[in-house]
Order: structure tokens, then sequence, then C-alpha cells
């Protein structure tokens, strides 16, 4: 039985007592090919999808959050806290119950997709929505945790990035020859960018891989700092889950690209609503709309000459598609309504 990152991967994350672990048992995703996806975007490159969605709270934070709250429950942390898009705050919600602490989270108004909200509610974290956006909130619960026994539990906690590395080891281990030659992920408060690109690293020098991916991260358009090299005050996007004017990670983000000879680049909201479309239509696959940012941007540069063929692309899907019902609806072809009657049915089916 899968146990959960921490105790997967004991040559990474060490804990000297066992009992501090907190896990719900995160990771072992599918990796899944995307033949019809490929057919669609670019017959001659290989595409799979890392389906971060069938993590416990369904996206990929909780390999993060079973480091940082296992490493605070460790250092006899009582209480932990975040700024949150959504999926954090679920996340951190989630293991602090595990844990027997409290979660506080901070996010902002009107911006969070219901499934998020309802996760870090039912968990019992104390859900404070403030009016102003994401990098308000973080920067507001920086300060808290500085001035307070509570432990921040965003990206800018070192263990956060260790644990989010699990997801590139898992890549490496079921991919059958080796590492994909580029790995594609949205971008948002750019730690999972740079998690990833770590975990790559560590597992190349620990012998397990003999080449690396290059990183190729993706931007809402209207919350694009980092490809325009300027933070953004009233950052815009469909995709909530990446509406961040002013990433944590920034330089660790330019680093890892940097470093792989990969991109990072932008793609608008239509571009991605078109790209969340096509996953779920052609592989049944359901990812919430910033997680297909990463899709988008292969169609963009797909269309614009990067990949030769032959090449191996891997993309995260970094969250499951049922947190956002509201999006998912508003994109689809509405229910029909019809009398209780067979012959009605058919009718409707075109018979
Ligand atoms: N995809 C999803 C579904 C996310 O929730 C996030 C980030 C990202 C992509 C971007 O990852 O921040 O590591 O670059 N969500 C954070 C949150 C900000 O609060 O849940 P990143």
């Amino acid at each position: 039985m899968w146990k959960g990152i921490i105790r997967e991967y004991p040559d990474f994350f060490r804990f000297s007592d066992d009992k501090n672990v907190i896990t719900i048992h995160e990771g072992n995703t599918p990796l899944v090919q995307a033949p019809r996806l490929a057919q669609k975007i670019n017959p001659k490159i290989s595409i799979f999808l890392k389906y971060e969605g069938l993590n416990p709270t369904g996206s990929f934070k909780d390999r993060g959050m079973t480091m940082a709250v296992s490493r605070a429950v460790e250092s006899g942390s009582k209480a932990i806290i975040c700024a949150s898009t959504g999926n954090t705050s679920a996340s951190a919600a989630a293991y602090a119950a595990r844990a027997g602490i409290k979660a506080f989270v901070v996010i902002p108004e009107g911006k969070i997709a219901l499934g998020k909200l309802a996760q870090a509610m039912i968990h019992g974290a104390t859900v404070i929505k403030v009016l102003g956006n994401f990098d308000d909130a973080l920067n507001i619960v920086k300060q808290i945790s500085q001035e307070y026994p509570i432990t921040l539990v965003n990206s800018l906690n070192p263990h956060r990035i260790e644990g989010q590395k699990s997801g590139a080891f898992e890549i490496c281990d079921s991919l059958v020859g080796g590492p994909p030659d580029y790995h594609s992920l949205p971008v948002g408060n750019a730690g999972n960018i740079t998690a990833y690109w770590a975990g790559y690293k560590a597992y190349f020098d620990y012998g397990k891989i003999k080449s690396l991916p290059k990183m190729i991260g993706f931007q809402a358009e209207g919350a694009s700092p980092i490809v325009q090299g300027r933070i953004f005050e009233k950052p815009e996007t469909i995709a909530t889950a990446i509406r961040i004017g002013n990433p944590a990670s920034w330089k660790k983000a330019e680093q890892a690209r940097d470093d792989s000879g990969g991109l990072i680049d932008s793609v608008s909201d239509d571009e991605i609503l078109e790209a969340y479309k096509m996953v779920s239509s052609l592989e049944g696959i359901f990812c919430e709309p910033a997680s297909a940012a990463s899709i988008a941007g292969l169609v963009k540069k797909s269309a614009q000459g990067l990949f030769n063929g032959g090449e191996r692309v891997v993309c995260t899907l970094t969250g499951h598609g049922l947190k956002d019902p509201d999006n998912a609806i508003k994109v689809s072809r509405e229910p029909v309504t019809c009398e209780p009657e067979t012959k009605k049915v058919l009718n409707v089916l075109g018979f």
C-alpha cells in the first residue's frame, strides 16, 4: 500500500520520529498518456498528463503540505497560517485537521472557486476573506507568522518546495525511457515550477536519471508578472488559482527556466478555456482552468514551432476540475429538460 510521499521517499524526506509524519497518503498520482490530445495539438509529440487532481484534497498542494505540516508538528507548532487562491487553503485545512492543530487561512474575497472554499470550511479552518487579492493576503500572513507563534505554510516555507519535489520523482519512476524532454506547468506563486526543477535535479544528482527536462511555465496573460517583468497590481484571470501579481518564488522560477533552458510565457483566458475543454472532452480528464494553462501553453508553443518531433512532454494538471463547477458549467452545453417520456427523450437524441 502506498504510504504517502514522506514514507515512500525516505532518502529524500527524513524524519527522526515517524509519529510526527502527518499524511493522507498523498502522491502516487497517475501519469496518463494523452494520444487524442497530442493528435489535436501536434501528432509528432507524445503528451503525458500528471493528474494531480487525484491527491487527497484534489491538488498538488498536498505534496508540500504533508512536509510543511509534519515539520510544524515536529517543531511543536500548534497552528498554521497561509494566504491562498484556494488550493493551499484546502490542503492546509485538511492536514491541520489530521494533525489536530489549528489552521488560519486568508483568501481573496469573491475570487475562490466554490469547491476550494467548501474544503477549507468543512475541515474546520478559520477562513478570513480579505477585500483584496492574493498578494495582499500573503503580505498579511507573512507579517503575522513573523510576530506570532503560527507556522507559515505558503511556499516561502522551504518544506513545501521539498515535498513538491516528489512530483518529479514519481514521473521519473514511472515514465519508461527516463525523464521527459519538456515539463509544462501553470505558474502562479511560482513554487511548483521551482519544486519540480529542484526534484529533477535532486534525482539527477542521486544518479536516478541521466538527463533533465526543459521547464516550460505559463502564466495567465492578465497575471503575467514574470513574462512582463513587472508586478501586476491588479491581476485578473478566469484561472483564479493563478491570479497572482507578485509571485513569492519569482526569482527561483526564472532560475529554473534559465538553468533548464526552458521558457515562461503567457496564455490568454480564451486559450486557457479552450485547453480546459479540450482535455476534458478528448481525454476524459477533468482539471481546473489554471491547470489547463499547461496545455494552452503547449498549443501556443507548438504553433510557434518549438517542437521538432519525437519529444516527450509532461503537463502537470495541478488541480481537479470538480473544485470549480461554476466554470465547467459556464463553458459547457446546457442540459436539455424534457417530459418523462421515452419518445420525448428519443426526440432530443435525434432519433
Ligand atoms: N494550479 C493550481 C490549481 C494552483 O492552485 C496553483 C497555485 C498553481 C497552479 C500555481 O502553482 O503557485 O506553485 O506557481 N495555487 C496557490 C494557492 C497560489 O493558494 O492555492 P504555483
